[in-house]
């Protein structure tokens, strides 16, 4: 079954399209990622999947419901996770999920069990009577993540959950995602982390200025854009540009920096190595930064 059928949905504010066309699915258990710079329409095309923003044209259904007349029905079985902070200050960290709990009108009993779970499985427990306004950036996050989970959501929607968090706090949200993960649920994110994408998204969908760039899986689109093998030549040479030319090598010239996407072990790359690498060279595989550069270019945005 398909958690989200989305065909052509269009969002627009006043004369703007953020998000113009873009047609995805979205399957039971699987995680989904949605990619692109600032800007790009994401944030807008999550919203309409939960709801909080009515489609200006296309389709959409979730749960196999429509989401222009079941938005309600399709809302109380999502999680959601907002890029901003939207927990309560002035509340504990206790309080926050029991008071999100009766929103799903969760009676008093049940929520409390759930919130103990939900404290439990995000290491919140000894935190149980802090003040969210003490909280530091990696504990809020995984109390927002909890709150989320309170429902027992069928799909979880998480716009940027790692974006300004320390690398120890990240690596801690993504070993809980994970963890979902292997329990079944379903889930639509958004990040700007290329390796939590790849490690963690089972399909992709990279978007700009409200376009669909590319969609697949995380290694497929490596080996279609990139390449298993890739050389960064620091300083390159006027005579490796002109073999790169002769050999119609695929290549990005940054000017300082040289990126060339050859075959691993290949003779190519053995030629590169023996005639150009006498210093400064890196030898790394493929990534998905590379296939996120390539697509959206290297230029500042916002
Ligand atoms: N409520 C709004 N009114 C007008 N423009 C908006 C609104 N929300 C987003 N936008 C614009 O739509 C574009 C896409 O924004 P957004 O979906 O937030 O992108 P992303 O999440 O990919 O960074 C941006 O140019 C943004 O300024
Ligand atoms: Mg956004």
């Amino acid at each position: 079954m398909q958690v989200i059928e989305a065909r052509q949905l269009v969002k627009r504010f006043g004369k703007f399209t953020a998000v113009n066309g873009v047609s995805f699915q979205v399957e039971r258990g699987e995680f989904f990622g949605l990619l692109g710079p600032n800007g790009a329409g994401k944030t807008s095309a999550i919203r309409m999947v939960y709801g909080f923003s009515p489609i200006t044209s296309g389709d959409m259904a979730v749960f196999g419901l429509d989401i222009r007349t079941d938005w309600r029905r399709i809302r109380s079985r999502i999680g959601v996770c907002q890029q901003d902070n939207t927990l309560d200050p002035d509340l504990t960290v206790e309080q926050n999920l029991l008071l999100f709990a009766r929103y799903f009108e969760i009676n008093r009993d049940l929520a409390r069990e759930r919130a103990e779970q939900q404290l439990e499985f995000f290491a919140l427990t000894n935190k149980r009577n802090a003040r969210v306004m003490e909280l530091s950036g990696g504990l809020a996050r995984r109390l927002q993540l909890a709150r989320a989970l309170i429902s027992e959501p069928d799909l979880l929607i998480l716009d940027e959950p790692t974006t300004g968090l320390d690398p120890q706090s990240r690596y801690q949200v993504w070993d809980r995602l994970f963890e979902l993960k292997k329990r079944g649920l379903t889930m639509l994110l958004t990040t700007h982390y290329m390796s939590e994408a790849e490690s963690l998204c089972d399909r992709l969908l990279i978007m700009d200025h409200g376009d669909i760039v590319t969609e697949g899986r995380p290694r497929r689109l490596i080996t279609e854009h990139t390449a298993e093998s890739v050389i960064e030549i620091e300083g390159p040479s006027e005579e490796l540009r002109s073999y790169i030319r002769e050999h119609t090598i695929r290549h990005d010239d940054l000017g300082q920096r040289m990126i060339i996407y050859t075959e691993a072990n290949g003779k190519m790359e053995a030629e590169i190595r023996s005639r150009f690498c006498m210093e400064a060279c890196l030898f790394r595989p493929g990534n998905l930064e590379d296939v996120f550069l390539r697509l959206t270019g290297r230029g500042l945005r916002e």
